[in-house]
C-alpha cells in the first residue's frame, strides 16, 4: 500500500476501542450466535424508552414539514438552534446555570467531541511548547486512548484504592500525587467513570475544578452516563458547571447511539472552536437525535423517562450482576468488585491473577463470553497498567439470562486460572 502519513499512523496502529467495537458489531449487529456479550457499552433496549422513540418518530412523520426539514436540510454546524435553546432553558431550570444557546455545541457523538476537545487543548503549541491532558483517575475511558495527535499526550494517575469490604473496593482521587505542571492542557474525568462505575464525589470535582482553574486549564467532565440525562447514577450528586468546566453529554446511553449525538456545554469560545473543527471535518451534524429529544427537553418529559425507566432499569441490572458475582465466585478467590455507583459496567479486579487480563479475555472469548480486558483503560500510566492487567470490565446491559450465564462462565474460568489450569 502507499505510505501512511504520521497522522494516519496514529489512527491506524490498532486500538482497544477498535477491538471493543469489532466485538460489539459482530455480537450484536451481526447477531453472533451463542455469544454472551458482556463487552462493549451498548445501552439496553428498555421497552418504555423504545416506545418513546417510536412515538416521537410518528409525531415527526405526522408533522410533515418538520420531518422534511429533519431529513432534507443541513443543520448549522454548531447544531440545531431550537435544540440548543431547549437544552439551555432545561439546564437553567434544573440547576440554575447561567447557560444560553451560545454555550452549547453539537458533534457526531461524544467520541468526536473528545477528539476535537483534546486536540484543541493539548499537543503542540507555538514556540515548541507542549501541553498534556491530565487524567486523574486511571483506569479511564478506553475511547480516549488513541485520540491525542501527539506523543506523550496523556498523563494518567492511578487513584487510591479504598477497600470497602471483603470483595469490594472504590477508587479515590489521590490528590497528593497529582502533579499539575505548566504543561497542563486540561484535566479530564468521566463521571460516572467508564470502566469502573465510580462516581467522583462532589468534593473531588470541586477540588479538581480549583486545581484546573489555578493552572489556567479547563476541567473536562464527560457526562456520558451522568445527570440529568441519561441519569445512570446510583448515588446522590450535585452536577456542576461553570465557564471553566467543559461538560459533555451524549444521547447514546439514553438509548439513541444510532443518532450519533454529542453535546458540549462550555464557554462560547470553546463552542466556536469546536464548531469550526466540526465543520471542516464533518460539515454538519445528524439532525435526528436532536429532533427526537427537543420536545422532551421543552416539556421536561426527559426527566420522567430517566427517573421512571432508565435509572431504575440499570440499577436493577447492576444489583443482579453483583448478586450473581457473589453467588458464582468462590469466596476464597482474591477478587474485588468496584463500587457500582453508575454507568453500565462492573469493574472486577483479580489480585495476583497468574495471567494477564488480555489472556483472560482470549480464554473467555473462546468460551463464548466477551468482556473488555483492563489494560486498554490504563491510559498514560505504567502503574495503572500493572493494576488494570488484573482487571476486566463487564457490561450488565444485556438480557438477564445472558449476563448470568456470562458471569457463571467467568467465575469458572477465573477459578481455573488461579488454580493454574
Ligand atoms: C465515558 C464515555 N464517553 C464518551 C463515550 C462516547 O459515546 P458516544 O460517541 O456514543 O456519544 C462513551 C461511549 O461508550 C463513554 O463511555
Amino acid at each position: 500500500m502507499f505510505e501512511k502519513s504520521l497522522f494516519a499512523q496514529r489512527l491506524t496502529g490498532g486500538s482497544g476501542i477498535e477491538t471493543l467495537m469489532e466485538d460489539l458489531g459482530h455480537a450484536m449487529a451481526e447477531g453472533g450466535a451463542g455469544i454472551r456479550m458482556l463487552g462493549g457499552g451498548n445501552p439496553a433496549l428498555i421497552p418504555e424508552v423504545s416506545a418513546c422513540w417510536r412515538r416521537r418518530m410518528r409525531e415527526l412523520l405526522d408533522e410533515g414539514a418538520r420531518f422534511d426539514r429533519m431529513m432534507a436540510v443541513y443543520d448549522p454546524p454548531k447544531g440545531n438552534h431550537r435544540f440548543a435553546l431547549a437544552l439551555a432553558a432545561f439546564l437553567q431550570r434544573a440547576y440554575g446555570w447561567d447557560v444560553g444557546a451560545e454555550h452549547i455545541g453539537i458533534t457526531a457523538g461524544g467520541q468526536s467531541a473528545f477528539f476535537y476537545l483534546f486536540n484543541l487543548l493539548a499537543g503542540e503549541f507555538a514556540r515548541g511548547r507542549r501541553r498534556r491532558v491530565l487524567l486523574p483517575v486511571v483506569p479511564e475511558y478506553i475511547g480516549y486512548a488513541n485520540q491525542g495527535l501527539g506523543a506523550d499526550f496523556f498523563l494518567g494517575v492511578m487513584p487510591e484504592i479504598e477497600h470497602t469490604g471483603p470483595h469490594a473496593f472504590k477508587y479515590r482521587v489521590d490528590f497528593a500525587r497529582l502533579k499539575i505542571g505548566a504543561d497542563l492542557g486540561a484535566i479530564c474525568v468521566s463521571r460516572p467513570t467508564n470502566p469502573s462505575g465510580n462516581v467522583l464525589t462532589d468534593a473531588e470535582i470541586v477540588h479538581l475544578d480549583a486545581l484546573a482553574r489555578e493552572a489556567g486549564g479547563p476541567l473536562l467532565i464527560d457526562n456520558a452516563y451522568g445527570e440529568p440525562f441519561p441519569g445512570i447514577v446510583f448515588t446522590k450528586i450535585r452536577p456542576v458547571w461553570n465557564e471553566n468546566i467543559i461538560l459533555t453529554f451524549s444521547l447514546s446511553k439514553l438509548g439513541l447511539p444510532g443518532t450519533r449525538t454529542g453535546i458540549i456545554v462550555a464557554h462560547p469560545d470553546v463552542i466556536r472552536a469546536v464548531t469550526s473543527m466540526n465543520t471542516i471535518v464533518g460539515l454538519a451534524n445528524g439532525t435526528i437525535g436532536q429532533a427526537i429529544v427537543t420536545p422532551l427537553l421543552e416539556s421536561g418529559e426527559i426527566l420522567e423517562l430517566v427517573r421512571a425507566h432508565v435509572r431504575p432499569f440499570y440499577e436493577r441490572k447492576a444489583a443482579n450482576a453483583r448478586r450473581w458475582i457473589a453467588q458464582y465466585f468462590d469466596d476464597a478467590l482474591d477478587y474485588h468488585v468496584h463500587a457500582s455507583e453508575g454507568a453500565l459496567f462492573l469493574w472486577l479486579w483479580f489480585r495476583g491473577l497468574p495471567i494477564s487480563a488480555a489472556e483472560l479475555y482470549a480464554r473467555l472469548k473462546f468460551r463464548g463470553v466477551l468482556v473488555v480486558p483492563g489494560h486498554f483503560f490504563a491510559i498514560g500510566s505504567a502503574e495503572a497498567e500493572r493494576h488494570a492487567s488484573e482487571c476486566i470490565r463487564l457490561s450488565f446491559a444485556m438480557d438477564d439470562a445472558v449476563v448470568e450465564e456470562g458471569i457463571a462462565i467467568l467465575a469458572d474460568e477465573v477459578a481455573r486460572v488461579y488454580a493454574g489450569r
